[in-house]
């Protein structure tokens, strides 16, 4: 197959990826490591029970890593990968700056868990692992506990700039929330289900400090927010408060995943706008007004939207590998890089040379990428 024609193979491969998220879906199942690693829910489940029991922050900061890693480049923990000299990662990008470190360390010490299992060792996915552990520290928050679907594989490459407007901001209106979750293939629904993982956790100030400051002209102060909850935040969030301040989000149950969500959100106690708006907008309200009178409805729409949410842009086949240190991209070996210089070399490619020498010296991203071109091609003639 001529260059041209590879092209078009890997520019469809793309499309696919890219246009069609939700479709990747097909090979994911339950169980899916029952031959290789049967025991790997139990250890990934033990290590992050380990984990939570030395903070809690373990659970709203596993939840939200796993959001941040499916809306960018799918659930592939490529958010997990570490920035090196030439390539600032997806982790980097400031919307991901303030993702908490416990989340990352516990994907890192369910990775040691399962690979501490010699059977197990390299055969599970660092986005797997991701996956399990959302569900884990959901169930052991008092949420739902799921059946997990697994067969993701680890993705190639993590950069800052695949962020850009991938990810929800805190100031969105009804329209730009399902705009944004509607591209990943989830409904308004699924989107409601979802938002309501800010029934645990923080939010710095500097995230909603306008609804209380300077939300507008007439209003210094966000009127559809409560006001004692608003005079609250206002003693929390100083106008001059250190940026490292933080405020949880559901004042009632912050320990627990629970509908409490919506509930607060009935009484102008949410605290993003983005939350708030669900129950001030008219086309999500009846939703809100459901789930807060109806936890049992509430949670099985949340199973299923997860469930969703996990199946977003996945990665198989030659578009992924199994991760050895989930925060690294594999290195290529020498040898490897040498024998696919050689082919370079020989098939025509020799105006190339140069774009070559540099595309090595540009980071293990670019030399990935690279490589699985070349390897691609070989395997093509
Ligand atoms: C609907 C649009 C969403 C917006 C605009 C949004 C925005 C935010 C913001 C601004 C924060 C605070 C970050 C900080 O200051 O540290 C936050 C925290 C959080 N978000 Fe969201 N989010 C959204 C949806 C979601 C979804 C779908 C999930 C998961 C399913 C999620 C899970 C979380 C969790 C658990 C936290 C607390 C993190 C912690 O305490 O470490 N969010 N979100």
């Amino acid at each position: 197959m001529d260059r041209f024609n590879s092209l078009i193979a890997v520019l469809s491969l793309l499309l696919s990826v890219c246009v069609f998220p939700f479709f990747a879906s097909a090979q994911l199942r339950q169980n899916y490591y029952a031959n290789v690693c049967p025991n790997v829910e139990t250890i990934v489940r033990n290590a992050v029970a380990q984990k939570i029991q030395q903070t809690f922050v373990t659970v709203p900061a596993t939840i939200r890593l796993f959001f941040h890693d499916c809306f960018v480049q799918g659930c592939d923990a490529s958010v997990i990968i570490a920035s090196s000299g030439t390539n600032t990662a997806e982790k980097d990008h400031p919307d991901n700056l303030s993702l908490a470190g416990d989340g990352f360390d516990t994907v890192i010490k369910a990775k040691a868990a399962v690979d501490a299992n010699p059977s197990c060792r390299n055969k599970v996915s660092c986005a797997d692992i991701l996956a399990m552990a959302t569900r884990d520290v959901i169930a052991m928050s008092g949420g739902p506990s799921y059946a997990v679907e697994l067969g993701r594989l680890d993705g190639l490459s993590s950069t800052a700039s695949s962020v850009n407007g991938k990810l929800p901001q805190a100031t969105f209106n009804l329209d730009q929330l399902n705009a944004l979750f509607g591209a990943n293939g989830l409904t308004q629904t699924d989107m409601i289900a979802l938002s309501a993982a800010h029934t645990v956790g923080f939010s710095h100030c500097d995230k909603f400090s306008n609804r209380i400051y300077n939300f507008s002209r007439q209003n210094p102060v966000d009127p559809t927010l409560n006001r004692d909850y608003a005079a609250q935040l206002q003693t929390m969030c100083p106008t001059n408060v250190d940026p490292r301040t933080a405020v949880g989000f559901d004042p009632n149950t912050p320990n627990t995943f629970d509908n409490v969500y919506f509930q607060n959100l009935q009484q102008g106690k949410g605290l993003l706008t983005s939350d708030q708006v669900l129950f001030t907008d008219p086309r999500s309200k009846s939703t809100v007004d459901t789930w807060a009178g109806n936890s049992p409805a509430f949670l099985a729409a949340f199973v299923r939207a997860i469930t969703k949410m996990g199946r977003i842009g996945i990665k198989t086949g030659g578009n992924g590998n199994i991760r050895q240190d989930c925060g690294l991209l594999p290195d290529i070996r020498k040898s490897d890089l040498e024998t696919a210089i050689a082919y370079q070399m020989q098939s025509a490619n020799f105006g190339r040379k140069s774009e070559i020498k540099s595309d090595l010296s540009s980071g293990p991203n670019k030399a990935y990428e690279w490589q699985e071109d070349v390897k691609q091609n070989s395997s093509m003639t």
